[in-house]
């Protein structure tokens, strides 16, 4: 049997949302690996065997999935959303890098999901209408001075922003950190919005402004989109236009 490893990006809640080229690449799967909640939820005709492992061991489980490939089986790596987005298709990539030389050979493509951001931007309208920035709040992963360096750029060129992993149980200080830099520049009237849960059972959007945004109601499931000054909204919707008024 000739293996291969497909990344396949789930989308981020709701079945509705996992393409159909996934789907196809789940079914024909032997073996299914990924984060427990993802390998626990996927849809009840994929019988792959299921690898379940936890939070925080994303490289060991891309050297497990390239193993199980190398030894002629058919591999789905899930991730939620879109796997090249905070996901698991780096892990992939950097375990190849640092494992077995064979393992550049393999049979691996990366099946695209659409990222929390297009799901969370759709129910608003189109507030990521024009330019805007994506960054991951998350310091686990990067130092917070480049996370800062990154804000304060994205605030001086007025770009629209999707902020990712904006805050966890034990991660509070870094999203009012956030705030506090964003605040210095942008209005208070700035529209922001709290997406949580988008596609899921408990979804939640609630639609404020920069100088308002509760960082209590904000969470790891949670995508928070702060506007650029061009942010506006009409009726229930909000969006950002694709011109400048002054255009030439
Ligand atoms: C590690 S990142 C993974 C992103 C994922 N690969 C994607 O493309 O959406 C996890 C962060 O994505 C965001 N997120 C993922 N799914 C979401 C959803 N259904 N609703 C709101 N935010 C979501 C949250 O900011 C969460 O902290």
């Amino acid at each position: 049997m000739s293996g291969w490893l497909r990344v396949v990006g789930l989308g981020p809640g709701s079945e509705k949302w996992l393409t159909p080229e996934a789907l196809a690449v789940l079914q024909e799967a032997t073996d299914v690996v990924g984060y427990v909640p993802y390998v626990e939820n996927l849809p009840a005709s994929i019988t792959a065997e299921k690898h379940a492992s936890g939070n925080g061991v994303e490289l060991e489980r891309a050297a497990a999935a390239l193993r199980l490939a190398a030894a002629g089986r058919r591999v789905a790596v899930v991730s939620g959303g879109d796997a090249g987005i905070f996901g698991m298709a780096s892990a992939i990539f950097e375990a190849m890098e640092k494992g077995e030389p064979q393992w550049r050979e393999l049979d691996v493509e990366v099946i695209p999901g659409l990222t929390a951001l297009l799901a969370a931007a759709a129910k608003l309208g189109a507030p990521l209408g024009h330019d805007f920035c994506v960054i991951s709040l998350s310091d686990y992963l990067k130092p917070w001075p480049v996370i800062e360096k990154r804000l304060q750029a994205a605030s001086d060129g007025d770009f629209a922003l999707a902020i990712y992993n904006p805050a966890s149980k034990t991660r509070r200080d870094q999203l009012l950190q956030a705030l506090a830099l964003l605040r210095k520049q942008r209005s208070d009237d700035t529209i922001a919005v709290i997406a949580k849960d988008i596609g899921r059972a408990d979804e939640s959007v609630s639609i404020t402004s920069l100088g308002e945004v509760d960082a209590a109601q904000v969470d790891m499931r949670t995508l928070l989109i702060i506007g650029s000054s061009h942010t506006r909204r009409v009726g229930r919707f909000i969006y950002t236009p694709r011109y400048y008024e002054d255009r030439p």
